[in-house]
């Protein structure tokens, strides 16, 4: 049982998403908001890896970003759709873990990776499929959290084990052959729905494909 998530995360965050609260809010992730207008063209196309319960592809798409949603989780990617509706935009929505056969390589400008934790070598295997699916000069938009979460005690969320987070350290390597335009680590203070609340170690990368 302990090792579902790795097998199956679209199972396990079935169980997490379902209910009609949006675990992590209805709004972005505030990293995301906040980069992404001055990273991209308003055209830009997005690709949200993980997208849980869809805030930052909704947000994406009513940026005007041309926006793929990708999500293994069947109640996630059904609150997705759900608001988009309510938003009155529309996005794409692939039910998929990655690598997905689904996502075409050097098809994005952007890939936003929100709190997707994993173990090695899964967690090598989703950065890397990141980085292939972006054109040459994307970018990835990353946030996630440290061990310091755990080592803290932080009550704001994350897995329950240091080995599934991750460091700059880590990323540096994962994303190795990108140039790393952001690679910090800090506390913050988060208010992400019920799943993200009070001070939170995290760190946030903007890693950009060079060109071929
Ligand atoms: C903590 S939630 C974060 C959801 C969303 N990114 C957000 O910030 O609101 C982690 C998400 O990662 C997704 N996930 C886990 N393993 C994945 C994989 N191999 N490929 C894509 N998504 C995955 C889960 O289904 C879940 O929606």
């Amino acid at each position: 049982m302990k090792d579902r998530p790795l097998n199956d995360p679209g199972a396990f965050w079935d169980e997490k998403f379902d209910g009609p609260d949006y675990r992590y809010g209805k709004k972005p992730n505030a990293f995301v908001a906040e980069v992404l207008p001055d990273l991209v063209e308003p055209e830009a196309k997005v690709l949200c890896v993980g997208d849980g319960e869809g805030r930052n592809g909704v947000w994406c798409a009513r940026q005007g970003y041309e926006t793929t949603s990708l999500e293994p989780s069947a109640v996630g990617t059904s609150k997705i759709k759900a608001l988009a509706a309510e938003q009155g935009v529309e996005l794409e929505v692939i039910q998929d873990r990655m690598p997905s056969d689904e996502i075409d390589e050097a098809a994005f400008d952007v890939v936003v990776l929100t709190y997707v934790h994993a173990p090695e070598p899964m967690r090598r295997q989703i950065h890397s499929a990141c980085l292939r699916a972006l054109r040459s000069g994307g970018v990835v938009v990353l946030e996630g959290f440290t061990p310091d979460q755990r080592r803290n005690d932080r009550t704001s969320g994350g897995p329950p084990k240091e080995e599934l987070m991750f460091t700059a350290e880590i990323l540096r390597d994962d994303f190795r052959g990108a140039h790393l335009e952001l690679l910090s680590e800090m506390t913050v203070e988060l208010a992400e729905g019920d799943g993200h609340r009070g001070p939170a170690d995290v760190v946030r990368m903007i890693a950009r494909k060079p060109a071929q």
